[in-house]
């Protein structure tokens, strides 16, 4: 049986799927499960993450596990206030100027790697470090409760699937698998953060995200796209990726027999990404519809063009992942 339709069917037959909504009671809850080592998804400003507490080495070796994620694919490393990220990361001085912007919020900064107590497993054998410090309803009080290490948290779905922008996404892929789903909602972004790697005086872009390409320009007088072999290189960023269960067609403005068809302003169809045209609205109901699109009797998503603008980059970059040959 694959292996995401085995998890559907655990969490079919499973009677408790443990999800609380944002709150005290949620935050005590996850802090108690964290500290033994347990699993708990939170809901971020892009997309829902699966934390583990980053200095467990059993505890990161159950999220490969229960993603079913390639061993060397490393974590990013998720910290509760900007200043922790000096204790895993040597900070270069574009790094401190592009965190003072962004931190907290949807950026992710590739940068040397620092001694520190973090599990090896997500990623130690990397002269670099992902480090991010997310914009969340948690971090404050998961920090008043005596938090003080950072969590290793990748998306919270099956390696290789969409990620999840609802808490509904997250008991689909893992069910009772997970200790506790925190309910905060739709996520505002709807796509991963973007990810830099920084150097002394310029930056690669190594995954458009929720901040667009374009916000960096003050900041960034020379950012750089990734050459091949570095796309070839970074395993998440493997060309398949993000895949719905159907196949994809993009650049659809129609839909054929068997299709479904989501549109994007002009470009109507079943669902509409955003009738407006706004590509930041597209980017918030990009998995949602497309997961709702994914529906047995449907073989192709048919999708309309989107432009490359803004945070259309990052929505074109997942799709161009979702509709990649899937037979490598
Ligand atoms: O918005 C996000 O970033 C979400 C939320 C939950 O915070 N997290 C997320 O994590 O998207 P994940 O694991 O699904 O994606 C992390 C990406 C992967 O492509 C991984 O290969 C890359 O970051 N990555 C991690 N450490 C890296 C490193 N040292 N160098 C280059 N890429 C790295
Ligand atoms: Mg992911």
């Amino acid at each position: 049986m694959e292996p995401e339709r085995r998890f559907a069917y655990a969490s079919a037959m499973n009677k408790t799927v443990h999800i609380l909504p944002e709150g005290q009671e949620a935050y005590a809850r996850a802090l108690e499960i964290l500290r033994g080592g347990g699993l708990v998804a939170l809901p971020t400003e892009t997309v829902y993450g699966l934390a583990a507490d980053a200095s467990n080495d059993a505890a990161v070796a159950k999220v490969y596990a229960l993603k079913g994620r390639p061993a060397r694919n490393p974590l990013i490393a998720h910290v509760l206030s900007p200043d922790w990220a000096q204790d895993l990361a040597r900070i270069t001085p574009l790094a401190q100027r592009l965190i003072d912007a962004f931190w907290p919020g949807p950026l992710t900064l590739v940068l040397p790697r620092k001694e520190s107590g973090l599990s090896k497993t997500a990623g130690g054998w990397l002269a670099t470090i992902a480090v991010r410090c997310p914009d969340t309803c948690w971090s404050r009080p998961f920090i008043e409760g005596g938090w003080t290490t950072s969590l290793f948290m990748p998306s919270a779905n099956l390696s290789g699937r969409i990620s999840p922008t609802r808490a509904a996404h997250v008991a689909a892929d893992f069910g009772a698998r997970v200790d506790l789903i925190i309910d905060g909602g739709p996520c505002r972004g709807g796509v991963e953060s973007t990810v830099l790697e920084v150097h002394e005086d310029y930056a690669v872009l190594l995954r458009p995200g929720t901040i667009a390409a374009e916000d960096f320009a003050p900041f960034i007088s020379d950012l750089r796209l990734p050459p091949k072999s570095q796309v070839l290189s970074a395993p998440g960023m493997l060309a398949s990726h993000y895949a719905p269960r159907a196949g994809v067609r993009l650049n659809a403005e129609t839909s054929g027999e068997g299709e479904a068809h989501l549109g994007f302003g002009a470009v109507d169809g079943e669902l509409n990404l955003s009738r407006e045209g706004d590509t930041v609205e597209a980017a918030r109901n990009l998995y949602e519809y497309l997961r709702r699109l994914d529906r047995a009797e449907v073989s192709v998503i048919a999708i309309a063009p989107i432009p490359r603008t803004g945070l259309g980059q990052a929505v074109n970059d997942r799709l161009r992942r979702a509709a990649a040959d899937r037979s490598g």
